[in-house]
């Protein structure tokens, strides 16, 4: 007779520490193609691609992959990232990130950006919830 497979089963074979060992690895790839050095706490790590934003929110470094017909906040929300957010329609300013890298994937900044950030625009802070991909 077959043994059922649990939990307890998984863990003992080794399958959560491959996928530990496998998620590591992809973090290291992301810090290393940033390398931006800021001594950030990275909350999540991504294979690496070529059209990824990379973003900063309350000291905490995210890499968001654009997402056709979705605001960047949205498309972060969707792979997981935890960018604090609350309105939606760019009034509360609580989605402000800082682009990292990546800034020409994203559309120009609409009259609610230019409203609450104003002067921060030039030194790549963007609201999430406003920010599309091209
Ligand atoms: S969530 Fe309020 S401005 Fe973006």
């Amino acid at each position: 007779m077959k043994k059922p497979l649990t939990v307890g089963s998984l863990k003992t074979n080794g399958t959560f520490t491959h996928i530990r060992r496998v998620e590591s690895t992809v973090q290291e790839k992301v810090k290393e193609e940033v390398s931006a050095g800021t001594g950030m706490d990275w909350d999540r790590g991504l294979t690496s691609k070529t059209s990824t934003v990379y973003l900063t929110q309350n000291h905490k470094m995210y890499a968001v992959y654009p997402e056709n017909n979705q605001s960047l906040l949205d498309s972060a929300l969707d792979q997981g990232c935890a960018i604090d957010y609350k309105c939606k329609k760019g009034t509360c300013g609580k989605c402000r990130v800082h682009i990292v890298k990546g800034s020409s994937l994203l559309s120009e900044p609409n009259e609610q950006e230019l409203v609450k950030l104003g002067e921060q625009i030039p030194q790549g802070f963007r609201l999430a919830c406003q920010t599309h991909m091209k």
